[in-house]
């Protein structure tokens, strides 16, 4: 009898313990789950390690996707946490999508989150110097007299430059576009051609170059590409689609494809070796 009844108060007391656990544990999931959205900003920085004191270009109405951005890139650096967001590399491209803002001046950035409206075509667009390009092509106004700068100091120097490829205009680029994804698939496209509404060329801010002799899919090979990487920041233009840094700009290398920021903004991206994804995050964004 006395077996018996220690054997039930056994049973009873291990319930109890099970129940409590389970009780604690779920507690404890479900305070988590609260946590998560209840922290306060204070709490929030904290997990960040307050790195908005020491970055610039931290911008509180992100601190949710840093944290995640964090968790899911332990290994990168605070700076280039937040960095990234500010591009929106925590996004897939084209998910998260906004219209461009400063539109007809040379800071536009335009980019598989930032797009410009169908019917978008740059103020003061301008043809180069029939010298200077293959066929009639135009550049808004600044970004053609730099151009022209550019070709005839190239010229001097022994080089020939000249533009390919520069303001498209919606229609032009969605026939582009559908004819790579047709040819290509979607995803090959994507690597090298931009959507409709996407395309920096739209702006009439962007220039294929390539020299005379070759098609400009071989321009990295020719002396004149030499002479743009040593120069071409002097007039104001920048190798927008550079070696390794794909991942930032969504497109494979481009040696052919320059695109005008402005003497001080282009010197600077040169020095130090960035994109202008990463300069615009830092500097123009906020
Ligand atoms: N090839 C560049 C990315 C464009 O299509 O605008
Ligand atoms: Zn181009």
């Amino acid at each position: 009898m006395k077996k018996k009844f220690t054997i039930a108060f056994v049973v009873v007391v291990l319930s109890f313990v099970v129940i409590m656990a389970h009780d604690k544990v779920f507690s404890l999931s479900k305070n988590n789950e609260k946590n998560d959205n209840y922290l306060t900003l204070k709490e929030k920085l904290k997990i960040l390690g307050n790195i908005n004191e020491k970055i610039d270009y931290f911008n509180t109405d992100y601190i949710d996707r840093y944290i995640k951005y964090k968790s899911t890139h332990p290994n990168k650096s605070n700076s280039n946490i937040v960095l990234e967001v500010n591009i929106g590399l925590d996004q897939e491209f084209y998910t998260n999508i906004k219209k461009s803002s400063n539109v007809d001046t040379t800071f536009v950035l335009v980019n598989k989150f930032n797009y410009l409206d169908e019917d978008y075509i740059p103020s003061k667009l301008e043809t180069i110097d029939a010298n200077y390009s293959l066929g009639e092509k135009k550049l808004v106004n600044v970004a053609r007299i730099s151009f022209e700068f550019l070709a005839k100091k190239a010229k001097e120097d022994g080089y020939n430059i000249r533009a390919v490829s520069t303001y498209r205009s919606y229609d032009y680029q969605t026939t582009l576009y559908n004819n790579y994804a047709k040819e290509d698939g979607v995803n090959n496209a994507d690597q090298y051609s931009a959507r409709p509404g996407f395309s920096e060329h739209q702006t009439g801010l962007a220039v294929d170059i390539d020299n005379v002799d070759n098609d400009y899919m071989h321009f990295e090979n020719t002396t004149e590409f030499t002479w743009m990487q040593e120069n071409a920041y002097k007039y104001g233009f920048i190798l927008r689609y550079p070696k390794d840094k794909e991942y930032i700009t969504g497109y494979t290398y481009e040696p052919w494809h320059y695109r005008y920021v402005g003497v001080d903004i282009a010197s600077f991206i040169y020095k130090n070796k960035i994109t202008y994804e990463e300069y615009y995050a830092k500097y123009i964004m906020k």
